[in-house]
């Protein structure tokens, strides 16, 4: 049943279903025109978040995109990796831009810090193994911070708070990280100064900052406000769902909220997956629908397919539905964000996967007789392009039939309804069915 976007409920989630950078930014800032309060749940300053509007470009990696709304109070939660240096860094430039920051930024105490060995340990890592088995990562340390925290060994920001437990904290937290760093990885240790020297600096500004964020949530959402959830990477990013060992390091799907926030899944009213009008990833891992021609350099071109965070060049490929269809069962999706519609505007074709071949056999769905993603084979269907810029295009009857169908068709193989097509990177770019 489709129930229209503009009918705001409480709460709402949003987030990626793809390989990360569907224009998740531009969603939550869209949506977020009232939120009371924008969540993160999971991640960190691997994510960039573009948002748009006014003639200004603001990106965001660590503070909820809702920081861009004066009267929107923003929530970095539990589930979150911080880099101290990378969010006060976040910070500045905001307030360079004219965003005022102070006393609407909160962090919660549980969530974990990223250290100045985290980001050494990661690049080590990745460079100690063969080609084949390089993640990309963004060489944030995000990997190494997550399996601390597993490892019941992570710093968090509370620990900040007590001058005893953080020394203590940082020391114990060096010594095994330099270790790592010396004996498996051959590298230079971190001093104890370069160690605390971000900690401190963040602990001066932000103390204040850090709090209970999953009582501060409670009751917003007891009290009846409007909170609004953003999700970073995407579904095939997810740590247990995705294209595993070719991840990130935590739960990008919407089960990550609960461990992410502290809050029951039970209070989001409304979850809103945001996808691509075709694919793209960066990194390394399997991408069935990849196109390594021309059309994926057109794709790249077109789509300004350039990431937020590391300037990588994306991988660009068609359509996926199996992938969404699977992301959607795993997101329990309501509805769809269709986003860079305007991408595709000057292709007389277009391709959609419908299903992928495997072993001689067809499959609509990603099951368990597929042990994996590098092996499957993409079976497309072809549809004609609206070969017309959709751009100034505001109301959905006023889409070409073309474009329709195609939104039409997506739908159909998502298993979901589409409530949103974007139509540009601006905030007015867009049509709200
Ligand atoms: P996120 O990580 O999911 O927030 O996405 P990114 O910000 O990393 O990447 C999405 C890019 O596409 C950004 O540069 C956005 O400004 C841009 N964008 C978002 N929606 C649209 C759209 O509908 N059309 C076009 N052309 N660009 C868009
Ligand atoms: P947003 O929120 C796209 C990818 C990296 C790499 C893998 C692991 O902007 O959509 P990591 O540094 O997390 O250990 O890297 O995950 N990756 C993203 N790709 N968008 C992102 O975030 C990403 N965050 C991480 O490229 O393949
Ligand atoms: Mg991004």
């Amino acid at each position: 049943m489709k129930v229209s976007l503009n009918n705001k409920v409480p709460v709402q989630l949003i987030l990626g279903v793809q390989w990360g950078d569907e224009g998740k930014g531009k969603i939550v800032d869209l949506l977020g025109d009232k939120a009371d309060v924008v969540a993160r749940y999971q991640g960190g300053h691997n994510a960039g978040h573009t948002v748009k509007f006014d003639g200004n470009t603001f990106v965001l990696h660590l503070i909820p995109t809702g920081i861009l709304r004066p009267d929107t109070d923003c929530v970095i939660g539990n589930g979150v990796v911080v880099h101290p240096g990378a969010l006060l860094e976040e910070v500045a430039g905001l307030e360079k831009q004219g965003i005022k920051v102070d006393g609407r930024l909160f962090i919660s105490r549980y969530a974990h810090l990223i250290l100045a060995t985290h980001p050494l340990l990661d690049r080590a890592a990745e460079a100690s193994c063969d080609a084949k088995k390089k993640i990309g990562t963004t060489g944030r340390g995000i990997g190494p911070t997550y399996s601390d925290k597993i490892a019941r060994r992570g710093f968090r920001a509370q620990d900040l708070l007590d001058e005893n437990i953080l020394r203590s904290k940082a020391e114990q937290c060096l010594e095994i990280q330099n270790r790592q760093l010396r004996d498996l990885f051959k590298q230079p240790e971190c001093s104890l100064d370069s160690l605390l020297e971000p900690l401190l600096k963040f602990r001066d500004r932000f103390a204040d900052s850090i709090i209970d964020a999953t009582g501060f949530l409670q009751s917003a959402i007891d009290s009846g406000k409007q909170l609004l959830i953003e999700g970073a990477q995407g579904a095939m990013l997810d740590v247990d769902f995705g294209t595993y060992p070719f991840v990130t390091s935590s739960n990008t799907t919407s089960g990550g909220v609960s461990t992410g926030l502290g809050i029951s899944l039970r209070n989001v009213d409304r979850i809103i997956g945001v996808v691509k009008a075709y694919t793209t990833r960066v990194g390394n891992g399997p991408f069935p629908t990849e196109l390594t021609d021309e059309m994926g350099e057109m794709l790249r071109a077109a789509g300004g397919e350039f990431g937020a965070t590391t300037g990588r060049p994306r991988r660009c490929g068609w359509f996926d539905a199996v992938v969404v269809r699977y992301a959607a069962q795993i997101n329990d999706l309501d509805t769809l964000a269709l986003t860079k519609m305007d991408v595709l505007d000057d292709l007389d074709e277009i391709r959609i996967c419908t299903h992928y071949k495997y072993r001689g056999r067809t499959f609509s769905d990603w099951t368990s007789e597929i042990a994996r993603w590098e092996d499957v084979e993409p079976v497309y269907e072809t549809v004609p392009g609206w070969k017309q810029s959709l751009v100034d295009i505001r109301k959905y009857e006023d889409l070409p039939v073309a474009a329709r169908n195609y939104v039409k068709r997506l739908e159909e193989l998502a298993g979901v309804p589409v409530g949103l097509i974007s139509v540009g990177p601006s905030r007015d770019a867009t049509i709200i069915l």
